[in-house]
């Protein structure tokens, strides 16, 4: 089914599997892992992932819920004190696809649109060329 927002056709229970199986992956990835607080006390990957799960949830034309616990993103900001090379952004989405070709509730068609948009953005928060 095409019609609807991309949240909509996900749905946040899927949602939030795709988060698990995403940040399962990152917590492994030789390139990114180290950027998060979860590497240094795993308990804080749940912290993180909350985080993206609200963010997404507006992201996706859902209910706004980063914007009204945080306020305005200012993503690519919030990214400057972590050095994103080209490789860290590729890395991160070689999860991301990882994640929705691991999700059995999404579509093909929905995974593809999801994948398109996040790149978009990964690529946006590139901030250095040197590692
Ligand atoms: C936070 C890395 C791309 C959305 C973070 C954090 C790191 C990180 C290390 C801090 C986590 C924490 O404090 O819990 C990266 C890397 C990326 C990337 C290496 C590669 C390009 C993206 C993209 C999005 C995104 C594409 C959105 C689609 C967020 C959000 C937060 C966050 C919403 C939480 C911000 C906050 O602290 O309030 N990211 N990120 N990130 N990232 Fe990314």
């Amino acid at each position: 089914d095409l019609r609807g927002t991309l949240y909509d056709r996900i749905g946040p229970a899927t949602l939030r599997d795709l988060l698990e199986r995403f940040y399962a992956r990152v917590a492994q990835d030789p390139l990114i892992a180290d950027l998060f607080p979860g590497s240094r006390d795993p308990a804080l990957w749940s912290v993180t992932l909350d985080k993206q799960f609200a963010f997404m949830s507006g992201f996706l034309g859902g209910p706004p819920l980063y914007h009204r616990q945080y306020g305005n993103p200012m993503l690519r900001a919030r990214h400057l004190p972590f050095p994103i090379t080209p490789d860290r952004a590729r890395a991160w989405l070689a999860c991301m696809q990882a994640a929705l070709r691991d999700t059995p509730d999404l579509d093909q068609g929905t995974a593809a649109e999801l994948h398109m948009s996040l790149t978009r953005v990964a690529m946006h928060m590139v901030n250095t060329e040197t590692p």
